[in-house]
């Protein structure tokens, strides 16, 4: 597999050379001609840690979390007032991390960003079960949220156990939910889990969307090599059947595939930090896509706060993008919706996509990877399969190397992902 995907990305790039991470101060961040970017922010502390858990997180404590949200409002104005006048960008989203403990403070990190920049389709938080209460729900909204996402991974007793997690209070959760209503109610859940049967995923999804979701994230456990779970992966044909399955099952009752791991239940009900062409992002471990080059803020809480001390930006690792490399991530992250128009891959790169990629556009569609229809290419059942497989493959591969180095240096030198 690793000899396969290597040779697929040095020929879809045309390069053999790896992607080549090095150690970078910024002091301000090219963005400003950007058009329809969105925003991240980064809030890295939990109530508990999840041995499963990849994200870069800490236990909580109100002094730690006050003092990293002081920074935070720092980082966004160092990067703010770069900026000639204030900026619309699409959408912002907080994740951690629970950002909820930081409750109190999410106004003021929104009114700091609010000197900045306009946004203008919504704004979003992840939100662990037990911070879904009537009362933070009514805060949230109050501040200026309209979407969350909420960590439920399972209701089963079972499931949540296996993955050293209380099951959540689903009657609970649909209380506060029908109190407070936001446009969008995402609930992540994890599959794939050892001996998990279609009708144990059936029911977890069906109970979601009985509580009060309109949309749901369904993803594939990822046994990451350097955390702490003793949970196995499971092999990917009963993996396969599993979303094939759960995806036919959500299909014929009519939900939408919004992209490789979500389905909606309503126009509109849109939960997604990933799938946008440039993003900035604010906080430990926050990314940044630009034009031509991707950033990596440190991961070391302390690190992010000394830097922002002294003035200087907290990126820690930055590649840059030959044009090549730059339209395989494009297509990589635009293919996560499950379709690709090539009208945007013109807009972006300002040459015809075919012109680029005709011949393995020709042969996925051979291969039955994906159909055509005026300009959108759009995933089959067999495509999108092959697209997880290969997404699990890089995540695992990319990310485990990446995240595992970066969570025990603070600024690395060096980083090759090949
Ligand atoms: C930052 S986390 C969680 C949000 C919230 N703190 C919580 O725990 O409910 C975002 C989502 O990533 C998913 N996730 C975390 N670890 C994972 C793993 N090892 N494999 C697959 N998905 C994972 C979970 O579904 C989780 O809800
Ligand atoms: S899964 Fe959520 S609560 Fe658990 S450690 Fe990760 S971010 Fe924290």
């Amino acid at each position: 597999m690793s000899i396969a995907t290597s040779l697929a990305r040095a020929w879809l790039t045309r390069s053999f050379k790896p992607f080549t991470f090095t150690a970078e101060m910024d002091e301000t961040l090219d963005f400003a001609e950007l058009e329809r970017f969105g925003l991240y922010v980064h809030i890295p502390f939990c109530r508990s840690i999840c041995s499963f858990c990849p994200y870069c997180k800490e236990l909580y404590s109100k002094e730690k979390c006050d003092g990293y949200i002081d920074a935070l409002l720092e980082e966004i104005k160092m990067v703010g007032a770069s900026l000639p006048e204030k900026k619309e960008v699409t959408s912002l989203y907080f994740g951690g991390g629970s950002p909820a403990l930081a409750l109190d403070r999410i106004g003021e990190i929104l009114s700091r960003i609010g000197e900045y920049f306009t946004i203008t389709d919504g704004v979003g938080i992840e939100l662990h079960p037990s911070d879904v209460t009537e009362e933070t729900l009514l805060c949230l909204k109050g501040a200026g949220i309209t979407k969350i996402s909420i960590g439920i991974q399972s209701f089963s007793d079972g499931y949540a156990s296996l993955l050293g997690r209380k099951a959540p209070d689903a009657e609970a959760i649909r209380r506060a939910l029908a109190a407070v209503p936001f446009e969008t109610v995402s609930m992540d859940f994890i599959f794939a889990l050892p001996s998990q049967t279609f009708e144990d995923l059936k029911e977890d999804v069906d109970k979601a969307f009985e509580v009060g979701a309109n949309h749901i994230a369904i993803y594939p456990f990822i046994d990451f090599t350097f955390t702490s779970s003793k949970v196995k992966a499971m092999e990917k044909g009963e993996k396969r059947a599993l979303l094939d399955q759960i995806t036919g099952y959500l299909t014929e009752k009519g939900y939408q595939r919004e992209s490789i791991w979500t389905f909606s239940k309503e126009k509109g009900a849109n939960y997604s930090s990933m799938t946008r062409e440039t993003f900035l992002g604010f906080g430990a471990s926050a990314t940044t896509l630009l034009k031509d080059s991707f950033k990596v803020n440190t991961f070391s809480v302390e690190a992010y706060r000394e830097r922002i001390q002294s003035g200087k930006l907290p990126t820690s690792l930055t590649t840059r993008f030959t044009e090549r490399k730059r339209m395989v991530y494009w297509l990589f992250w635009t293919a996560y919706s499950t379709k690709v128009d090539e009208r945007d891959f013109e807009r972006f790169f300002g040459v015809p996509l075919k012109k680029k990629y005709g011949f393995e556009l020709w042969l996925a569609k051979k291969m039955g990877y994906v159909t055509e229809e005026d300009g959108v290419y759009r995933m089959t059942l067999k495509g999108a399969f092959f697209y997880h497989h290969f997404e699990g493959y890089y995540t695992l591969s990319y990310i485990d190397k990446m995240w595992g180095l970066m969570r025990k240096q603070a600024f690395p030198k060096q980083m090759q992902l090949k």
